[in-house]
């Protein structure tokens, strides 16, 4: 099959914000304890914290890190997680059914953010807590020494405040198994009376609003557009969630997320259209895309009142990896829109590493995330691709290859491309109608026969990215996109 995608230098929609490349770590399961912070591990540093899980993740290049939840933060004392360990208290976590030690809390998570080297997403507890409770986390990060908070942070050993620049206020407040959650009118106003404080004593931080949880809740939009027209002044940011999942075991039609995706992104740009012309604002609202995967398979979410209980610990398989890279496609695709978006999760919870107490997993959904965090680079070019269309049940005619590509100001090229086919390979001619392709830099790609082949502790490198070929002709590249893969393809251009 055939299929053709050009470009043009000038026809795009912006710089892509490497904050897309986002990650999620919270206190559910084994994603902390056991997998970012395991004294016990002979992969620790002294600190406890654990470093192949550390080496992994800066592969994934995540430029920001979202933290402590979640549902988990909805019940969260973060004042319980701070001070000498030995005073910490345990509690049951309500949202997991588990033990939360206290051991790991908000210093130690700025320790792990350096050594990682990230920046912290904090989100801030607006189910059994509030606006005062949030202007002293703000305070204990953020501001000099002289104060209580900040002074207590001081006497923790961290004299200099952590600067957090992106805050969640609450999360998903629109479901019914969020602790504390409430209607959108109240929610509104709890995030827009928080948000108030922490920006009046820091206004360099940008703040996020809970949108839904996902759309098939019954409030989806509604929710986010009653949050929005309180809380317009002082957001920059609504967050919108999605797990794709393939109960029914059909791969053509889970292949095709990608138009559900998109689907989700232009309702969120309808929607910050809409508010904004009714404020007669000159503001601009963005999506933070701040939980996206796959997540289906299990769903045990009940930790029996134990300490780091194996909960959520999805296997992730190569049609799953192909759902991931068309996540982060549309993610570039409208690089006008989403500006943040965090993965769910980093490890061990749905996640794209999974550790054992001395060795660590890469699962095939790492791959298309390292290549594509590594590679992407500058403006968002629009696609102008033809291809094959198959059937993807009622999401209709969806086309045979999902794409994505990106340039920046020194020609460097970056097209990440998925085909969805199960059966035939397909030769795609990328060209440019103002440019000429000078060099093909490197190409890898992910693929195989099985959608359902997923990497082992027995058979760890089954599913990993090898090196491709591509061939230029007159500025034009041509490259094979096998059955069922990602490609990532990269370059150099010159002007016509
Ligand atoms: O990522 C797992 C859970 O999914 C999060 O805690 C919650 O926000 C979402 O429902």
């Amino acid at each position: 099959m055939q299929a053709s995608l050009k470009l043009n230098t000038l026809h795009h929609v912006g710089d892509v914000d490497q904050r897309i490349f986002g990650g999620f770590a919270e206190h559910i399961g084994r994603c902390i304890y056991e997998g970012i912070y395991d004294p016990e591990s002979p992969l620790s540093n002294k600190e406890g914290f654990r470093i192949d899980v550390i080496d992994a993740l800066k592969k994934l290049r995540m430029p920001i890190m979202r933290y402590p939840g979640g549902n988990f933060v909805s019940c969260y004392d973060w004042k319980e997680g701070i001070g000498p360990r030995s005073k910490r208290p345990a509690h049951p976590d309500f949202a997991w059914k588990s033990i939360e030690p206290n051991t790991f809390g908000t210093d130690e998570f700025m320790q792990w953010c350096n050594l990682a080297q990230t920046q912290p997403m904090m989100a801030i507890n607006l189910g059994t807590k509030g606006a005062e409770e949030a202007a002293a986390l703000l305070e204990y990060c953020n501001m000099p020494a002289g104060t209580y908070w900040a002074d207590k942070r001081a006497e923790n050993g961290h004299k200099q405040p952590y600067g957090v620049k992106l805050w969640c206020l609450g999360n998903e407040m629109d479901g019914p198994w969020q602790a504390g959650h409430v209607p959108a009118e109240e929610y509104a106003r709890r995030a827009d009376q928080a948000g108030k404080i922490m920006r009046g004593l820091d206004d360099t931080i940008e703040l996020v609003a809970c949108g839904s949880s996902g759309r098939g809740m019954a409030t989806y939009l509604a929710y986010d557009r009653i949050t929005l027209e309180y809380c317009w002044d002082s957001v920059t940011y609504v967050s919108a969630h999605r797990y794709s999942q393939n109960h029914r075991n059909d791969t053509a039609w889970f292949l095709a997320e990608g138009v559900e995706i998109d689907r989700v992104i232009e309702d969120y740009a309808g929607l910050f259209t809409y508010v904004r012309g009714l404020k007669r604002s000159e503001k601009k609202v963005y999506l933070s895309f701040d939980e996206w995967n796959v997540w289906y398979k299990n769903h045990e979410a009940d930790g029996k009142w134990t300490k780091a209980p194996h909960l959520l610990e999805e296997v992730y398989n190569l049609e799953d990896a192909l759902v991931c890279a068309q996540y982060l496609n549309s993610f570039i695709r409208r690089a006008d829109v989403v500006k943040v978006a965090c993965i769910a999760q980093i490890v061990n919870v749905i996640a794209p590493l999974l550790t054992s107490s001395d060795g660590l997993l890469v699962q095939s959904s790492f791959y298309p995330f390292q290549l594509m965090a590594e590679h992407c680079s500058g403006r968002s070019l629009a696609p102008i691709l033809t291809c094959p269309t198959y059937t993807a049940g009622e999401r209709g005619e969806t086309p045979l290859v999902d794409v994505s590509a990106t340039l920046n100001e020194s020609g460097d090229l970056a097209v990440f491309l998925v085909n969805r086919s199960q059966s035939e390979s397909i030769t795609l001619e990328v060209s440019f109608q103002d440019a000429s392709i000078t060099c093909i830099s490197g190409i890898d790609i992910l693929s195989g026969n099985d959608p359902k082949a997923a990497n082992t502790w027995e058979n760890p490198n089954q599913l990993m990215p090898r090196a491709g070929v591509a061939h230029l002709t007159d500025g034009k590249a041509v490259v094979e996109l096998p059955a069922l893969s990602f490609t990532a393809l990269r370059g150099s251009i010159t002007l016509k």
